[in-house]
């Protein structure tokens, strides 16, 4: 398999998003697109990025954002995709037109070599909360950006403001072990919940003007699709794929069982909506 040349304290998430983790996305990359859409759009509109400018979108994925900032700094302008993850870069690779000024890097954000001082933007979507070392990462990506940059980012709340995550995860713990307990600040979908945290970070690592804005929107898990749909999104996203990875079929068809009841409860027509909450993350280089 091909892997980036990354931190080494970042080996596990890389394993991860190489593995189980790309695995999954790659196979709902449509509905998960579908599903961030809004908050690709909140982004995007805080961005503003322009023709000619230079891009850097981090853990890009499927690459979804990238091909979204490349349509708007043509021409003249370029967008770099960069990410650990081979099979998500593959599929980014696919998707994007041949006309956009776009490109994708396999590399770990927290020691690529970024062109100095270019970029004017960097921009993710819920693609920076899986660093080892978010200051050495932050104080890395920096580098790529020219005096004035923007920096534009999507990262989750906490845990408890995020039921269209966490519902499915408590509905799954009545039948399989739970996760290894995770440290607020280790990484992963939460490592960046709390406020103080990013800023601190973020102005270790050398920004100013930092703002966090919070942003609450409701998740439709089963995009218009009815319940069915909305419990294949359950079980194939967020935390709770992770408690039934490698699970037995009948405890994992328990799992499904109580997913669905306490979805049932909440739809809506053919809707099955749960709240989530964010932070849009905003700053500059000086
Ligand atoms: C939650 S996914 C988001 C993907 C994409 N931004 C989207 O919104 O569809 C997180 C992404 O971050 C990538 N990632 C994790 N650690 C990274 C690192 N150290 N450097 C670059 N990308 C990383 C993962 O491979 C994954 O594609």
């Amino acid at each position: 398999m091909r892997r980036p040349t990354g931190d080494e304290r970042n080996a596990a998430e890389i394993e991860y998003w190489n593995g189980p983790g790309g695995e999954r996305w790659l196979n709902r990359q449509q509905a998960q697109d579908a599903l961030l859409a809004p908050v690709a759009d909140v982004l995007l509109g805080r961005a503003a990025a322009h023709p000619g400018e230079i891009v850097l979108d981090i853990g890009c994925g499927c690459g979804s954002t990238s091909i979204a900032l490349a349509q708007r700094v043509a021409p003249g302008g370029h967008v770099l995709g960069v990410d650990v993850s081979a099979p998500l870069l593959d599929r980014a690779r696919q998707l994007a037109p041949q006309a956009l000024p776009l490109s994708f890097v396999l590399a770990d954000a927290t020691v690529h070599r970024f062109e100095p001082g270019r970029a004017d933007l960097l921009f993710s979507r819920f693609g920076v909360m899986f660093f080892a070392d978010p200051v050495r990462s932050f104080v890395n990506m920096r580098t790529g950006l020219r005096a004035g940059a923007r920096l534009v980012f999507a990262c989750w709340r906490a845990p408890r403001e995020n039921p269209w995550l966490m519902l499915p995860l408590q509905e799954a713990y009545r039948h399989v072990p739970r996760l290894p307990e995770v440290g607020p600040e280790e990484p992963g979908p939460f490592s960046f919940a709390d406020p103080h945290r990013v800023r601190g970070i973020l102005e270790r690592a050398g920004f100013g003007a930092i703002g966090l804005e919070p942003f609450h929107l409701s998740f439709d898990l089963s995009l218009g699709r009815g319940l069915d749909a909305a419990l294949d999104t359950a079980l194939n996203m967020g935390p709770a794929s992770r408690a039934l990875d490698g699970q037995p079929a009948s405890l994992r068809a328990a799992a499904a069982e109580s997913i669905r009841a306490a979805l049932a409860r909440r739809q809506v027509g053919e809707t099955v909506p749960l709240p989530g909450a964010l932070w849009i993350v905003t700053a500059t280089t000086p």
